[in-house]
């Protein structure tokens, strides 16, 4: 039997685990202070639905998704991106008759069969927003100072947004064809990928990490230079907005996403990490999505970011979490009768909200004092025969060593007072 998690998936283990907490509070409270509600939606869908919004021509629907058929023979899809799935709930649920925009946020695992390397696993996980239902250029800046302000707040310094509009499709249409026939000139330098891409989705070539395209790159045009007015003046109030909020940004005219539905506002945070798995996240508007899945004219914007890449940012900056006591109280029992009276204490403590950590398999005092001064705790609960006979227990302030005998029925009200000190 093989002992190890499949490629490209890991255990998020107990040491870890505080850094999620840390992270998913942060994002959770700024969502809510935004007016974000959370949805969670299904971890696959109907293959069709991923195929109609990420697109055909698209690396994940091309290579990445992991796409199966059940037992009714319907081909279904882990999702490999949240986005598709909310708009699908969205319309499922006839949210365009709440008032707008609708408001929602996420967090969870999605999966892409791509080759594993650092920061770049098969299945991870995904925090994001999507805003419905409104068109203007003040929900962009809204929803980037939102996302901006959550790395802020998880303090992390060497980030950078990165903007950028690929216009509608109307003027990207023009672009497409300037794109195109730039790069068939030079198309026997390009990789392989691309020059599938030059025929299939030719936005695509401008993001390549091979070394040759992206030198190629340098000299092609640029998608701002093709924006129709409105497209043009949408995009100038995004930045002028992102002004107004002091919110640095960087131009980036390679930014064009890989993924179909976007339009206009396109914008990703980046880490420092050099190489292609420097994006913590991306996102961008989306007005076509809706329709194109057979409901409304529904205008929409949304982010995600990838946690474990924040994750490892935030080690690599050697950013402290706040540190985490949930268990301050440590119960030591010896003999029968101790062991009892303590688990007794100990659930009533757990009642009143104080976290109460126990060896209650153990019966040595001194492993038993190891093991309260290991967990951190600041009052260790002693019970033996004999205070248990008393009904007493002996209170330890584990810092300083003092201890005290106190009734059992007051131990509840001193240990709570101790814990205030
Ligand atoms: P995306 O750029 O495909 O966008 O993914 C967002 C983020 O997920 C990336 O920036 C990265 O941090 C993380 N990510 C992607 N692939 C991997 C991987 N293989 N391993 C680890 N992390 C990864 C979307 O998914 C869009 N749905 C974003 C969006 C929401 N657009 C509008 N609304």
């Amino acid at each position: 039997m093989n002992l190890q998690a499949p490629k490209g998936t890991k255990d998020i283990l107990p040491d870890e685990q505080p850094y999620w907490r840390h992270f998913y509070r942060t994002v959770e409270k700024s969502a809510l202070k935004s007016g974000f509600e959370k949805i969670d939606v299904p971890i696959f869908e109907s293959t069709t639905l991923f195929k109609q919004s990420i697109g055909e021509a698209t690396d994940i629907v091309e290579k990445e998704m992991y796409t199966f058929l059940d037992k009714s023979r319907n081909s279904l899809t882990l999702r490999p991106e949240f986005t598709a799935g909310v708009v699908r709930a969205y319309l499922e649920h006839g949210m365009y008759t709440l008032p707008q925009p609708v408001k929602l946020f996420y967090f969870g695992p999605v999966f892409r069969y791509d080759r594993p390397q650092a920061g770049r696993y098969r299945e991870f996980y995904q925090f994001g927003f999507e805003i419905f239902g409104e068109k203007q250029p003040i929900i962009d800046a809204q929803l980037i100072t939102l996302v901006w302000n959550i790395h802020k707040k998880l303090k992390l310094k060497n980030i950078s947004l990165q903007i950028n509009s690929i216009g509608c499709p109307e003027c990207r249409e023009n672009y497409k064809k300037e794109l195109v026939d730039y790069y068939i000139l030079q198309k026997e330098k390009l990789c392989p990928d691309c020059k599938r891409r030059l025929r299939r989705n030719p936005l695509r070539l401008l993001d390549c990490k091979n070394e040759e395209c992206l030198e190629l790159g340098i000299g092609a045009p640029q998608i701002i230079d093709y924006l129709c007015d409105d497209c043009n003046s949408h995009f100038q109030s995004v930045l002028e907005y992102l002004d107004e909020v002091s919110i640095p940004y960087e131009l980036n005219p390679k930014l064009v996403r890989g993924l179909d539905y976007y339009n206009r506002t396109t914008f990703e945070i980046w880490g420092t990490k050099k190489g292609a798995q420097n994006a913590l996240g991306g996102g961008g508007r989306y007005d076509g999505l809706a329709k194109i899945l057979g409901g409304k004219d529904i205008p929409a914007i949304g982010y995600a970011g990838g946690v474990e890449r924040t994750i490892e940012a935030l080690k690599e900056e050697e950013i402290k979490i706040p540190a985490e006591q949930n268990a301050p109280v440590f119960l030591v029992q010896l003999g029968e009768q101790g062991r009892k009276h303590g688990l007794r204490l100990a659930e009533e403590l757990r009642n009143k909200n104080i976290g109460v950590a126990d060896a209650l398999g153990k019966n040595s005092l001194k492993a038993q004092m190891k093991l309260a001064d290991k967990t951190g705790a600041k009052v260790a609960i002693i019970i033996g025969q004999r205070e248990a006979a008393k009904n007493t227990v002996i209170l330890r302030d584990m810092k300083q060593g003092v201890q005290n005998e106190v009734p059992f029925e007051k131990a509840a009200e001193k240990i709570r007072k101790a814990l205030k000190k």
